[in-house]
C-alpha cells in the first residue's frame, strides 16, 4: 500500500481510515501486511506492553525505542507517534520531542492530547512542518483530572468544549482529530463540523476512520477490556496453549525431537568416544 501524503490524508473525510497501534517490529510487521491505512505508536504500550496501570509514567525514550522498532517493521507504513505525558507542556519543548520521534525514531506525524489548550502547541509544531494528529474526548494522559476513563461530552459544557476543541484543533493545523470515548451522536456532529478527518475510538461509526489498541483486538491484554472494543482473535489463549503444550513436551522428552535435532558424522563420534 502507497503511503499517503499528510495533505491526502486531510482529504480523507468519509475514507473509513482503519488504523491500529503496534508498538514493535513483528507487531508493526503484521499490521502493514494486513493493510491497515495507519499505525500509530501509542502511549498506551505502557499498559498493554510496560505493564504500568496508565500512560503516564511513559517517557520520551520509551516512545522513540517502540517507534524505531515499529518503523523497523512498517519501513512503508505511514507511522503515527504519541508525543507522551509532559513532554509538550511548552511549544519549545513539544519541538524537541517532536524532532526525537521524527528524526531519530522516523515517525511521520506525532499525535499529542488535548484541545484549545494545546493550540500554541500545534500552531508552533505545524508551523516547523511537523504534521500533528490531535485527540479529544476522553484523552487518557489526564484522564484522572476528568474522573476517570468514563464517556466524556454527556453534558452541553462536556460536549461544547470537544466541539470547540475539535475545531481549535483543525485552526491550528491538524490534519486529523482523535474522538475517544465521545457519544456517537456528538463524534457525528463534530466530523460534520470540521474539515479534517475524525478517527474515533469508543466514538460511534460516524468517524471518518476508527482506531484500536492491537492487544485488544487480538485479545493479547489480560488487564481490563473497555466495551467498544471488538475482540477479533483470541491470542492470548492461542499462545497460552502453545506455551503449556512446549512446557509439558520438555517434561515428558517429547521435546526436541529427531526433527529438531542435528547429527554428528558416526566417524567422528567414533573417534570422539576413543578419547
Ligand atoms: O495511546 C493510544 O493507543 C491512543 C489510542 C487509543 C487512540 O491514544
Amino acid at each position: 500500500m502507497k503511503k499517503p501524503t499528510v495533505l491526502e490524508l486531510k482529504r480523507k473525510k468519509g475514507a473509513r481510515l482503519a488504523m491500529l497501534t503496534a508498538y514493535d517490529f513483528p507487531t508493526a510487521r503484521l499490521v502493514a501486511e494486513a493493510g491497515v491505512d495507519l499505525i500509530l505508536v501509542g502511549d498506551s504500550l505502557g499498559m498493554v506492553v510496560l505493564g504500568y496501570d496508565s500512560t503516564v509514567p511513559v517517557t520520551m525514550d520509551d516512545m522513540v525505542h517502540h517507534t524505531r522498532a515499529a518503523r523497523r517493521g512498517a519501513p512503508d507504513a505511514f507511522l503515527i507517534a504519541d508525543m507522551p505525558f509532559l513532554s509538550y507542556a511548552s511549544p519549545e519543548q513539544a519541538l524537541q520531542s517532536a524532532a526525537r520521534l521524527m528524526k531519530d525514531a522516523r515517525a511521520d506525524a506525532v499525535k499529542l492530547e488535548g484541545g484549545a489548550e494545546v493550540v500554541p502547541v500545534v500552531e508552533t509544531l505545524v508551523k516547523a512542518g511537523v504534521p500533528v494528529l490531535g485527540h479529544v474526548g476522553l484523552t487518557p494522559q489526564t484522564a484522572s483530572a476528568l474522573g476517570g476513563y468514563r464517556l466524556q461530552g454527556k453534558d452541553d459544557e462536556g460536549a461544547r468544549r470537544i466541539v470547540e476543541g475539535a475545531v481549535a484543533l483543525e485552526n491550528a493545523g491538524c490534519w486529523g482529530v482523535v474522538l475517544e470515548l465521545v457519544p456517537a451522536e456528538l463524534a457525528k456532529l463534530v466530523t460534520d463540523r470540521i474539515g479534517i478527518p475524525t478517527i474515533g475510538i469508543g466514538a460511534g461509526a460516524h468517524c471518518d476512520g476508527q482506531v484500536l489498541v492491537f492487544h485488544d483486538v487480538v485479545g493479547l491484554f489480560s488487564g481490563f477490556t473497555p466495551t467498544f472494543v471488538k475482540r477479533y482473535a483470541e491470542a492470548g489463549n492461542a499462545i497460552r496453549d502453545a506455551l503449556k503444550r512446549y512446557a509439558e513436551e520438555v517434561r515428558s522428552g517429547t521435546f526436541p525431537g529427531r526433527e529438531q535435532s542435528f547429527t554428528i558424522n558416526g566417524e567422528v563420534l567414533k573417534r570422539l568416544y576413543g578419547i
